[in-house]
């Protein structure tokens, strides 16, 4: 990401037509044929060609000569610069920070906009790393389309960025969402660490609470389940202020598997607290109490 803010301020609008032109031929083909990144572009051969080996150069796509005829096709890099230069476009942030974390399949920067305000910038890299991902890439593809990165990337962000609107409108803390293009994120940033780097816990039993209440009412008012809950998606303050991060997986109370999905993310976090911090609970007693209507809930 740093590579590709630093790039951007060397490239001409050219060169970005450019980069977009081979992304359009890229819903139909890995590979965009030179003649076709012309006819997206809307430029001429010539100027098509040059700006092809400026970027090129650049190092920001990859040639393919096997065929009869030169295609391309972008790299992560230029994805990210394309993202990029969009948010800062429409005014979403204005600068580049440090790399806050990583995730199984993102990466999140601190950024700024033009106040000053400092956000979370997460990046999608799905389908790049390990065996896994590509399993996930294959559920968030499903049957559509055909098998691209940037494409699973694309839903991942699209995904993410709508779960945080269901829920932040609930006022709950999950990260307030700022804006989405392409592959990336953008939301509120939470001065905190996951939940996993805390040894010790002032009141772990009621920061146990605070994150079951919260998961209720997200199943309950916005019918979601988070899908990965665990120590690594929740952040906590100093303050023991949570957030719940990284809704990619969510499903809608009414999936096929939300049961499953529900006592799965109930059971990471029980078993969690009880071995790390000795807080007792019953799973089937808090399931319960997510299918009811009732307010009151005890721990053991
Ligand atoms: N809104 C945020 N504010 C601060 N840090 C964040 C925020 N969102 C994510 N992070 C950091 O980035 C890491 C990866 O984010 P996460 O959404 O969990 O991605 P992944 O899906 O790859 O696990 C987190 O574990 C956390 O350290
Ligand atoms: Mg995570």
């Amino acid at each position: 990401m740093a590579i590709a803010a630093k790039l951007l301020t060397k490239l001409d609008k050219e060169d970005l037509r450019m980069l977009m032109a081979i992304e359009i031929g890229m819903k139909r083909s890995e590979y965009v044929t030179v003649n076709n990144i012309r006819f997206y572009s809307r430029y001429p051969m010539e100027e098509t060609l040059f700006r092809l080996k400026k970027v090129h150069k650049f190092d920001l796509i990859i040639r393919n000569t096997s065929k009869h005829e030169i295609s391309y096709t972008l790299n992560s890099i230029a994805y990210d610069l394309l993202a990029l230069h969009t948010l800062v476009e429409k005014n979403i942030i204005s600068q580049l920070g440090p790399i806050l974390g990583k995730g199984k399949e993102s990466d999140v920067y601190s950024c700024m906009d033009d106040d000053e305000n400092i956000y979370a910038l997460k990046i999608f890299r799905i389908g790049r790393t390990s065996f896994k991902n590509i399993k996930k890439l294959r559920d968030i593809l499903g049957e559509r389309g055909h098998f691209s990165w940037l494409y699973a990337c694309r839903l991942a962000a699209k995904k993410e960025y709508e779960a945080l609107e269901k829920i932040y409108k609930l006022n709950l803390n999950t990260p307030k969402p700022i804006g989405y293009n392409r592959h990336t994120v953008v939301m509120e940033y939470l001065r905190g660490k996951e939940l996993v780097y805390y040894k010790h816990i002032e009141k772990p039993a009621k920061l146990f609470n605070k994150i079951i209440k919260q998961t209720r009412i997200i199943y309950q008012k916005a019918n979601m389940i988070h899908g990965d809950l665990g120590e690594f998606n929740v952040v906590v303050d100093e303050k023991a202020n949570i957030l719940i991060i990284d809704w990619v997986q969510w499903v809608p109370s009414d999936h096929p598997n939300a049961d499953t999905l529900l006592r799965r993310d109930i059971e990471n976090l029980c078993n969690y607290f009880e071995k790390k911090f000795n807080v007792r609970s019953d799973v089937d007693e808090i399931i319960s109490y997510f299918y009811q209507e009732r307010k009151k809930f005890l721990i053991f």
